[in-house]
């Protein structure tokens, strides 16, 4: 096992093993306005949506975790099967493995034998600085077609990567980089935090390019500083560990992410909400907010990680809490989600 692959087997052993959840989950603060007279039938809730041009049943993606290791295809497997089950959107993690070893691919490809509605490929911006233009679109469309993906995800973790011992922390040229690869690259590109949030700032930047997506990837859920603590720990590494410590908090909440990325970007490009989103009711949270789709990661990790039944019932679960919200704030589609009454952020 190199190294890439031994770190993509801790991180999703130190995910399920310890708790590495941020303090507080910002979805908390959340609150809607319950509808004593919904008026219309549950039965009647639609829950599917359109997102990235591709039809989903439901506005949810299960967002990208692993892959370049063994078991990293287990997982990929049984969330692909769920994925494809209910007919949502699904993201697999780093494929920077597969580039420096061909025969970890089948870890991600896995995927390609599940009937999914929006499959969508991932890599770093710190890996992607590193190379030159001409590799950086080759490398695209090699992590692409290894899953036949529908878009690109173009993943920012400087939190992690200022942290972690073997980390990368360049982010000098990203910004140009997302924009050429949205230009020029033949597919939709995101761009997705994983963790620590998108801020309006950087989302006014974001909005100059021609990326088609926003995952905000917020604060309140996974802490990758946390999961950096316990590899430093374990290796007796004392200044890591402390950083750990210093910045497991550290991030934007998503629920601010989704107001401050809407109005930087004039609510023009999709929103996806991952980071912390537990249940259906934070997913209901998050479109109400004005995201066009919740994204699931850790809360899907555990079943993932037994079978796809587990992983299949996980998700029906989520739907199922969302439907029962839609019902509860009287809206019978996704789209009608965005006239509940909701609150954050204000002193009750
Ligand atoms: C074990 C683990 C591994 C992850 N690996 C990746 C990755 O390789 N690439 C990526 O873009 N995000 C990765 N993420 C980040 C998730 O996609 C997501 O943005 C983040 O965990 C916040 O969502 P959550 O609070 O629901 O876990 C990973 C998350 C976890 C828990």
């Amino acid at each position: 096992m190199n190294q890439t692959e031994e770190r993509k087997r801790d991180h999703i052993q130190i995910a399920v093993r310890e708790n590495i959840a941020m303090h507080h989950n910002y979805w908390d603060d959340v609150k809607l306005m319950h509808n004593a007279l919904p008026e219309i039938n549950e039965q009647d809730i639609d829950l599917s949506t359109t997102l990235l041009g591709k039809h989903l049943g439901a506005p949810l993606v299960l967002s990208g975790m692993t892959g370049g290791y063994p078991e990293g295809k287990k997982i990929n497997e049984h969330l692909a099967a769920a994925a494809a089950e209910h007919q949502v959107a699904l993201g697999v993690g780093s494929q920077r493995a597969a580039l420096e070893n061909e025969k970890l691919a089948d870890t991600y490809s896995i995927i390609t034998e599940y009937d999914i509605p929006l499959k969508i490929a991932n890599i770093g911006a710190s890996q992607m600085v590193l190379w030159e233009k001409k590799e950086i679109l080759a490398n695209a469309e090699k992590i692409v077609s290894m899953i036949d993906a529908d878009v690109l995800a173009v993943c920012l973790n400087f939190l992690q990567e200022a942290i972690q011992p073997e980390g990368e922390a360049r982010a000098k040229g990203c910004l140009e980089m997302i924009d050429m690869l949205s230009r020029e690259f033949g597919r939709p590109v995101i761009v997705k935090e994983s963790g620590a949030g998108i801020c309006g700032k950087a989302a006014s930047l974001l909005r100059k390019t021609k990326i088609a997506a926003i995952d905000v990837g917020g604060a309140g859920g996974t802490s990758f500083a946390a999961v950096e603590y316990y590899r430093a720990k374990a290796k007796g590494d004392a200044i890591h560990s402390r950083e750990g410590i210093t910045f497991w908090d550290w991030g934007v909440p998503t629920p601010t992410c989704i107001l401050e990325v809407g109005r930087a970007t004039d609510w023009e490009l999709p929103i996806i909400a991952t980071g912390g989103v537990r249940t259906g009711l934070d997913a209901a949270k998050s479109l109400i907010l004005g995201a066009s789709a919740a994204g699931v990661a850790h809360t899907m990790l555990k079943p993932a990680l037994k079978d796809a039944k587990a992983t299949i019932l996980e998700c029906e679960t989520i739907l199922r809490e969302l439907r029962t919200v839609m019902f509860l704030v009287g809206a019978d589609s996704v789209e009608k989600l965005s006239t509940t009454e909701v609150t954050y952020g204000l002193d009750e």
